[in-house]
C-alpha cells in the first residue's frame, strides 16, 4: 500500500503515518516544514518521504501526489489530515483569521482530493480519509471557524463517497475527541478547559494518538470494504 499523509510531519498526522508503516505501507507526509519526519525516516528508511507541500496551494498538492506516485509507483490511500485552528469568538475574530482556517481546512482538503483522484483512479481505485472534530457537534465559544471548517469536511466527505463510489474510491471521515497530542495537546495543558470538558467525557480522560490512529488504520484497510461515506467519532464517548 502507498499512502499520503498531508500534515503526516507532527501532531495526529505523525502517528496516523507510523501506524501506516507499522500495517506495512510506504508513506509519504506533506507539509510546509520537515517537522518530525525525520525520526519517521530513522526508523523506517525508505519506506518513509518527506515532501514540501502547501494544501493552500493545488500546485504544491499535484506536486506531493506526483512525487509519492513516482517514488512508489502509484497511490491507494489519502489522508487528508493538515489542519489549522484559531480561536476567537465571531465578535473578535480576525477576517484574515477565518481565512487562514478556511483556506487550509477547507480549500486544503478539496485541493487534496482533487489532487489525489486521478492517482487512485489510475490504480484501480483507493480509499480517502479526512479529519473533522468532535468540536462540530459539542460547540464551545470562540472556534466558529475551526468548526465551522469542518463542519464543511464532514459534508464535503459525504459528496466524495456519492461522486467516486463507481471509480472503486472509498471516502470517509475520521472525527477524533480531545488528544493528547497536536492541537489537543492544549486543551490537555489548560485547566479550565478541562474542567468544562473532562466530566463530559464517558473514559474519564484524553485519548491517545493510538486511539485514532486504530480507527485510522482500520477505515482506510480492506476491513473496512462496506464502510462508506461516514464520519466515525474517535472521541471518549464526549456528550
Ligand atoms: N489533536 C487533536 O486533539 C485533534 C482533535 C480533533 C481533530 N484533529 C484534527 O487532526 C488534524 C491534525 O491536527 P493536529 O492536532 O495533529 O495538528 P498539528 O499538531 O498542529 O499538526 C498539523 C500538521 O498540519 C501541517 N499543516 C498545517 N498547515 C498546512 C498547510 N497549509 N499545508 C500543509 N500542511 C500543513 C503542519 O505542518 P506545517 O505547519 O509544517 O505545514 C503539521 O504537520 C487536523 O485536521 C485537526 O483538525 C486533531
Amino acid at each position: 500500500m502507498r499512502a499520503v499523509v498531508t500534515g503526516g510531519t507532527a501532531g495526529l498526522g505523525r502517528y496516523i503515518a507510523e501506524g501506516f508503516l507499522q500495517a506495512g505501507a510506504q508513506v509519504v507526509c506533506g507539509a510546509r516544514g520537515e517537522g518530525q519526519s525525520g525520526e519517521l525516516v530513522k526508523r523506517y528508511g525508505e519506506f518513509v518521504h518527506y515532501h514540501p507541500a502547501d494544501v493552500r496551494e493545488p500546485a504544491s498538492v499535484d506536486g506531493l501526489m506526483t512525487e509519492a506516485a513516482d517514488r512508489f509507483g502509484g497511490v491507494d490511500i489519502v489522508v487528508a489530515n493538515a489542519g489549522i485552528t484559531r480561536n476567537g469568538t465571531v465578535r473578535r475574530l480576525s477576517p484574515e483569521h477565518w481565512r487562514d482556517v478556511m483556506s487550509t481546512n477547507v480549500d486544503g482538503v478539496f485541493h487534496t482530493v482533487q489532487a489525489a483522484l486521478p492517482h487512485l483512479e489510475r490504480g484501480g481505485g483507493g480509499t480517502i480519509l479526512t479529519l473533522s472534530s468532535a468540536m462540530t457537534g459539542r460547540i464551545a465559544p470562540g472556534a466558529s471557524a475551526y468548526v465551522a471548517s469542518k463542519a464543511a469536511v464532514e459534508a464535503f466527505t459525504r459528496c466524495c463517497a456519492v461522486e467516486f463510489a463507481g471509480r472503486r474510491v472509498r471516502v470517509n471521515c475520521l472525527s477524533p475527541g480531545i488528544l493528547t497530542v497536536g492541537m489537543g495537546a492544549a486543551v490537555c495543558a489548560d485547566e479550565r478547559l478541562r474542567a468544562a470538558y473532562w466530566p463530559r467525557l464517558l473514559a474519564g480522560r484524553a485519548g491517545t494518538p493510538q486511539e485514532a490512529v486504530n480507527a485510522a488504520v482500520f477505515l482506510v484497510s480492506p476491513a473496512a470494504s462496506y464502510v462508506n461515506g461516514q464520519v466515525v467519532q474517535v472521541d471518549g464517548g464526549l456528550l
